[in-house]
């Protein structure tokens, strides 16, 4: 199983290796959704899991990667038989944020698929299909449809985004048409899951943080994933003479912004748990000697829980008004994301217990607070999270982002030990 570690991290390089021109040149990795290199990921990302030896490597509607390793009695290939076969759903994405990490999404594809390569390498099919998606879309950079992959399979894309537009006024229609999908809401509706059919499921992600950097802990296994609001927000104020402009007579778009984002901060660091960002800022036609009449910034805002999610957003939302007045200038709030906080399902969270426990590892649990694929699953299908130790005191969304050969091992070796668990289970209710 140690050589499942080096496959991991060889296929990370090999995933890594496309990245968007003006990224590349800089040697960073960046990935959005529907770019050239993105198709190429897919298109690499297709030929491992073929390599691998999945019975059936597809790309559905939305760019997904689908890799189904059929189970001994699948109802393929055994009509006769009374019993349904039941699939076991697991994946993570493999779009990055710009300038980001080679393992963040990436990884929870590869384990799994280091799992089929251990199972066709021991002739060994299990009782149920297993099936493994890449998933195209998870970070929200492109396009601002946030989980539009994982939210094709459970009903959640929604139609109106094939128009928006990404900074070059390329259509997200377009750009999928570009990519040789077909672009039409009537393919993307049937990528909707039956929950029924599935056993649930679960996801493997590098932790993204520094919690088992260090706790020394190579694995974590996941209690629930933090709740989540994005936003896109506009400051219109009044651009004028930089020179002339009295101090007291300025309605300066940046300045409300900014004090709209330290206050942000402040509010942020009451509560336990919650956290607010300003990712990104523009001073659209800025000039150097000219006030800034138009700031274009965006606000993500996430707490463990629901009701504090909800608390933190309208507060902000509410001193931004206040704000927004007192400078004399228009604040707008758009949502452009809202997620709901995703508690692990307890007997999948017990399954991945078990499998940490029988690798040697000690159980150690704790909160999750990136989004995941997982959250938007959770929404049809029971879930939990296995994550794994990234080095660098756990930094992520950073090309500093970090595994070890040794914790990927260990973490196929985890899933190895889930999957059994199914199987003896599955075996015993016969
Ligand atoms: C996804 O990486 C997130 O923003 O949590
Ligand atoms: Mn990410
Ligand atoms: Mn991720």
């Amino acid at each position: 199983m140690l050589s499942s570690g080096k496959s991991i991290m060889d296929w990370s390089e090999q995933l890594a290796q496309f990245s968007e021109p003006q990224w590349a040149e800089k040697n960073q990795l960046t990935c959005t959704y529907l770019t050239p290199a993105h198709i190429k990921t897919a298109a690499e990302l297709q030929a491992i899991m073929r390599e691998a030896g999945f019975d059936e490597v597809t790309t559905d509607a939305v760019g997904n990667v689908v890799g189904i390793y059929r189970s001994a009695h699948s109802s393929t290939d055994s009509q006769d038989s009374c019993v349904p076969v039941k699939t076991l759903l697991t994946g993570s994405h493999y779009d990055t944020v710009r300038n980001g990490g080679k393992y963040d999404g990436r990884l929870g594809i590869l384990i799994p698929v280091a799992c089929v390569a251990e199972l066709v390498r021991q002739k060994r099919r299990l009782p149920f299909d297993f099936e493994v998606v890449g998933f195209s879309e998870e970070e929200g950079q492109r396009f601002r449809a946030t989980f539009l992959a994982s939210g094709a399979l459970t009903g959640d894309f929604d139609p109106t985004w094939l128009a928006q537009q990404d900074a070059d006024g390329v259509t997200m229609k377009q750009a999928m048409q570009t990519a040789g999908l077909s672009g039409d809401i009537a393919d993307i509706t049937q990528l909707k899951r039956d929950p029924s059919k599935y056993l649930g499921f679960v996801e493997a992600h590098i932790e993204q943080g520094p919690i088992l950097c260090e706790g020394n802990l190579p694995l974590g296994v996941v209690t629930s994933i933090n709740a989540g609001v994005r936003a896109t927000c506009k400051i219109t104020g009044l651009a004028a003479h930089a020179g002339t402009t009295p101090m007291n007579m300025r309605q300066d778009a940046l300045l409300a912004a900014a004090e709209i984002s330290l206050m942000a901060e402040t509010r942020a660091r009451q509560d336990d748990g919650s956290v607010a960002t300003v990712g990104q800022m523009q001073v659209p036609g800025g000039s150097i000697n000219v006030i800034p009449g138009e700031c274009l910034f965006t606000l993500d805002m996430r707490a463990p829980f629901d009701h504090q999610r909800d608390a933190l957003v309208n507060d902000i939302l509410a001193q931004a008004h206040v704000i927004a007045e007192r400078r004399g200038v228009h604040f707008d709030f758009t949502e452009v994301m809202r997620a709901s906080a995703a508690p692990s399902d307890p007997q999948l969270q017990q399954r991945w217990e078990r499998a940490v426990q029988s690798v040697g590892q000690p159980i150690f649990k704790l909160n999750s607070g990136a989004g995941h694929d997982a959250m938007k699953l959770h929404t049809i299908m029971p879930q939990a999270m296995l994550f794994v130790r990234g080095g660098n005191r756990g930094i992520s969304h950073n090309p500093l982002e970090i595994i070890s050969a040794e914790d990927a091992a260990l973490a196929t070796q985890a899933f190895m030990a889930l999957l059994d668990g199914f199987q003896t289970d599955l075996a015993s209710t016969k």
